[in-house]
C-alpha cells in the first residue's frame, strides 16, 4: 500500500503563518509523523507540496499510489482544474483540512472537491491527515 500526500497553496508557510489556526509545527514536521504512523501500519509514503494548480493536477494524473491524501488549501474552495484531475484518476482521493472550515469565512464553507472525493477529514489539526491515513491503513 502506497499513500500520497498532496498539499497545496501556502501550505509550506505551515509552522509560520496563522500559528493560532495551524499551530507551529512546520510542514516537513508534520510530515515525519504521518510517515511514522504509515511505517507503523506497513506503508509506504510520499509528499508533494506545491503553490502551483497545474503541478498538483499533474501529481495527481500520475501518481501510481493505492490512495491520495489531499490539502488543497485554497484551491480547495474553487480549483475546477483539481476537481476535474481528481475525477479523471481511478485512485481514490481523501480530502484534509487541518482547520474546521465550516466554522470560518464563508468562502471556505465551499469545497468544489468534496464531491469527487472520497470523504473528507476537517478540523483535526496534523491529525486530519493521520486519520485520513487511516481511512486506508485501519
Ligand atoms: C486549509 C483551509 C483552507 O481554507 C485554507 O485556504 C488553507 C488551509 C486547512 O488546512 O485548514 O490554506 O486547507
Amino acid at each position: 500500500m502506497k499513500l500520497l500526500f498532496i498539499n497545496g497553496v501556502n501550505l509550506n508557510m505551515t509552522g509560520k503563518r496563522e500559528k493560532s489556526v495551524y499551530g507551529s509545527e512546520t510542514l516537513a514536521e508534520i510530515d515525519a509523523e504521518i510517515a511514522g504512523f504509515c511505517e507503523a501500519h506497513g506503508a509506504e509514503c510520499e509528499f508533494f507540496q506545491s503553490n502551483l494548480e497545474g503541478e498538483i493536477c499533474t501529481r495527481i494524473q500520475q501518481s501510481d499510489a493505492d490512495g491520495i491524501i489531499l490539502n488543497a488549501g485554497a484551491f480547495t474552495h474553487y480549483s475546477y482544474a483539481i476537481r476535474d484531475a481528481i475525477a479523471s484518476v481511478q485512485t481514490p482521493v481523501v480530502e484534509v483540512h487541518m482547520s474546521n472550515v465550516a466554522a470560518r469565512e464563508e468562502f471556505r464553507h465551499t469545497s468544489v472537491i468534496a464531491p469527487v472525493c472520497r470523504g473528507s477529514v476537517v478540523g483535526f489539526g496534523k491529525m486530519s491527515y493521520i486519520l485520513a491515513a487511516g481511512s486506508f491503513l485501519l
